[in-house]
């Protein structure tokens, strides 16, 4: 069930399959890695990894360090292809991690590793997971990539507990949300492109430019999933929607709400973050709706997608760089 309509947008939507079909044969290797590397002498560990890797997922974050490594010219997918493993054993860590802070239940269209084995299994397999990632990481034996890596999952860590600390607070500046979710989302991103530069033996500039497209390419996704938490499909993302307002979580579609609402409006709002009142989800989505919130949040994911695609003429004109734009494109567009 939709909860509101989706506002039109002019650009058209970005299907990603001709992206995946061109990477479909790195990917299967990535998959390789990610299967082989998930297992444990511990049944509990092998269980919840495979309940929530075999849920799938969109895969993008992968897909992105070897597209990048591609676009940079590599052509030494091995090591791109166990990076991009390495980048999904850390976003999967995060999302066990994530949905116990949230007390999330539904995640890619199957319940929780919380709702089924408890908090305490899905902290600890999400730990097992991270650390599995350090030590394919310290495989890859590159002092440059454990320098990366090292400073993301630390960030990304800072990040988590900065928006703890603003949970129920209504007076978050759209400034606070953007680096929010530069810290806990857009870094991992900008990180797994670097990584697929990195792959590729690309100079330092080219690294660089492929760090600030992950980063703006993060910030445009994170922004898209605050949206989607109120606009998206429980079929199509596989999560509930109204998560963010039951946590209290003040994100872009409410922060531009209360800009543009009536003093009734910003009323609403900010009691609802303030309580974490799920069940003021119908009176808030009328505000948001009233004030055009979602297109104006969407707006601004348009231009963290532009930044992105800015970022790449440093790449040669090839089907991987054309691949890229998409992905930015898509980042902001998304309806999953
Ligand atoms: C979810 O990430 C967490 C966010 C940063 C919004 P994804 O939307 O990439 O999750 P999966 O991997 O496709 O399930
Ligand atoms: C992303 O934020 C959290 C991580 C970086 C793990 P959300 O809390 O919005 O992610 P979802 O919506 O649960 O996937
Ligand atoms: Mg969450
Ligand atoms: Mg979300």
């Amino acid at each position: 069930m939709s909860l509101i309509e989706l506002p039109p947008i002019s650009a058209p939507r970005v299907d990603i399959g001709a992206v995946q079909r061109l990477c479909a044969a790195d990917m299967l290797q990535v998959d390789a890695v990610i299967r082989g590397e998930l297992t444990s002498d511990v049944a509990l560990i092998n269980q919840i990894g495979e309940h929530i890797v075999r849920a799938g997922g969109k895969r993008l974050r992968p897909l992105l360090v070897v597209l990048t490594c591609r676009a940079c010219g590599g052509n030494d997918i091995a090591t791109a292809a166990r990076l991009a493993a390495v980048v999904e054993f850390i976003h999967t860590a995060t999302l066990l991690h994530d949905d116990v802070v949230d007390e999330s239940e539904l995640r890619r269209g199957r319940k929780t590793a919380n709702a089924l084995w408890g908090n305490a299994a899905s902290v600890l397999v999400g730990d097992f997971l991270y650390s599995r990632a350090f030590q394919m990481m310290v495989s890859v034996d590159q002092m440059a990539v454990m320098r990366l890596l090292a400073d993301t999952t630390n960030t990304i860590a800072a990040g988590e507990v900065l928006q703890l600390l603003q949970m129920g607070n209504p007076d978050l500046s759209q400034s606070q949300y953007y680096e929010v979710i530069q810290r806990k989302t857009a870094i991992l991103f900008a990180a797994a492109c670097q990584l697929g530069a990195l792959a590729a033996g690309a100079d330092e500039t080219s690294q660089q430019a492929m760090y600030q497209y992950g980063m703006a390419l993060g910030m445009a996704f994170q922004v898209a999933d605050d949206v989607l938490d109120y606009t998206g499909e429980v079929g199509v993302i596989g999560k509930n929607v109204g998560e963010d307002l039951a946590e209290g979580k003040t994100t872009l579609p409410l922060i531009l709400a209360q800009a543009r609402g009536s003093a009734e409006d910003v009323e609403a709002i900010r009691a609802a973050i303030a309580n974490a009142d799920r069940s003021a989800l119908g009176t808030i989505l009328q505000v948001i709706r009233s004030t055009d919130a979602i297109d104006a949040s969407l707006a601004c994911a348009a231009q963290f997608s532009a930044a992105a695609i800015a970022a790449l003429p440093v790449l040669a004109t090839s089907p991987s760089s054309a691949a890229l734009l998409e992905l930015a494109r898509y980042s902001a567009q998304r309806v999953r």
